[in-house]
């Protein structure tokens, strides 16, 4: 009896790791890699917040390598620090600035996007990167909203809208914002009052996959409101990295996710649509789209509901502005 179990549990672990692999090897290979010989950055100022980690950092060290101003928004300072030290060191370019944020409060990110405003005079790309991904815990920010959609839409939502006037200022421009395919799983309906602030809520993956859909209907009603004015608004699928984004709070997930993120794509690999999204000279004239595998793709039909994209609007300058109310800054 027992080495049956024995057999059966041998098999379903080789067939996991082959599986793995061969998944592995097939997205190596589909893997598209953005052309960029003749790529110049020089002059250029990228802002890219969660630049101290996972595909953040891939990001900001290839900008930096180009020779662009990069302006890491971070909320860890310590490894902040420590990743811009590196860029520098790496790409001998001096224009890596690294400043906080932590953009699950609204009082942070006023004060962030005071200090770009006074001291930049240009944003030439805007990249909406950082994102939180709860996978177990419930928890809700200082502004008294569900943590991840407070980090991964309101923040950015309101982080656009107070550096409005410094993207305005000279086109043309672009805001990249980094979504997921998880997206799809999504039952998100900002028609639905409930789940603009859900933390009542808290199955799995649940507040992530809202979240991500909220970040594509941001999208494409800020390409709306944005015709015409030469900045474009474009978002993206990654792919399915082995980042930082599978550590987890507890350490038996930690353990079982081991094996399974060396079967996902590389931080490398995995940053290639954000820079052909952000820096592609044939997407200049190009705003309002999805892209993913360096090529453009399709969102659930859910992302495309305008009344959706145009309510989630309405509700969210509501939610930053009510409980900016209460502060002196
Ligand atoms: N990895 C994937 O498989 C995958 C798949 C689809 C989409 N994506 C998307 O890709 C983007 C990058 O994710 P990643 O995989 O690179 O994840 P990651 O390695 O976990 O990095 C996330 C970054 O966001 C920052 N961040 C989290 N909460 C923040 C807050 N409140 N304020 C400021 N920064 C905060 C983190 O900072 P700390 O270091 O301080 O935590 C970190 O720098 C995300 O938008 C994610 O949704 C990833
Ligand atoms: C999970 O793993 C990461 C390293 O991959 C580690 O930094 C973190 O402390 C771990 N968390 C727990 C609770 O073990
Ligand atoms: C990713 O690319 C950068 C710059 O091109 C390089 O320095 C780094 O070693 C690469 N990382 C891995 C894990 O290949
Ligand atoms: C984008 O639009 C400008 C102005 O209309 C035009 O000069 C340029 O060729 C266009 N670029 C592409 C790639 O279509
Ligand atoms: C958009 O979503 C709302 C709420 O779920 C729904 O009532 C409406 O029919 C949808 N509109 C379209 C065009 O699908």
């Amino acid at each position: 009896m027992k080495m049956i179990w024995l057999i059966i549990l041998s098999a379903w672990f080789i067939g996991y790791i082959l599986i793995g692999f061969l998944v592995r090897c097939w997205t190596k290979f589909t893997n598209r890699h953005f052309e960029s010989n003749n790529i110049n950055l020089k002059g250029k100022t990228v802002l890219i917040t969660g630049a101290n980690n996972g595909l953040g950092k891939g990001v900001a060290r290839f900008m930096a390598n180009k020779g662009a101003r990069v302006i890491m928004a971070c909320r860890n300072m310590k490894t902040g620090k420590a990743v811009q030290d590196e860029i520098i060191r790496e790409s001998g370019n001096d224009q890596i600035i690294l400043l906080n944020v932590d953009l699950s409060s609204f009082r942070s990110i006023h004060e962030f996007c005071s200090k770009v405003i006074a001291t930049e005079t240009k944003i030439d790309i805007l990249i909406h990167n950082a994102a939180y991904a709860g996978f177990i815990k419930k928890a809700v920010s200082a502004d008294g909203i569900e943590l991840t959609m407070a980090t991964n839409h309101y923040g950015p939502f309101l982080m656009t809208t107070l550096l409005m006037d410094l993207l305005k200022k000279s086109a043309p421009r672009r805001i990249v914002v980094v979504t997921s395919k998880c997206h799809s799983v999504s039952y998100f309906t900002p028609q639905n009052e409930k789940h603009l602030n859900p933390i009542d809520c808290w199955l799995p993956l649940y507040q992530y996959s809202n979240s991500k859909l909220a970040n594509l209907l941001f999208t494409f009603e800020l390409a709306r409101r944005l015709e015409g004015t030469g900045i474009t608004v474009n978002a993206l699928h990654p792919g399915t990295a082995n980042s930082e984004i599978w550590q987890t709070e507890s350490r038996i997930m930690n353990l079982s996710l081991y094996i399974f993120r060396k079967f996902l794509r590389s931080v490398n690999e995995s940053i290639q649509t954000t820079l052909y999204v952000s820096l592609s000279k044939e997407l200049e004239n190009v705003t309002g789209k999805y892209f993913r595998n360096c090529k453009l793709g399709k969102t659930h039909k859910i992302a495309q509901n305008t009344s959706s994209q145009k309510i989630l609007w309405k509700e969210s300058e509501k939610i930053v502005n009510q409980i900016n109310l209460g502060l002196t800054l």
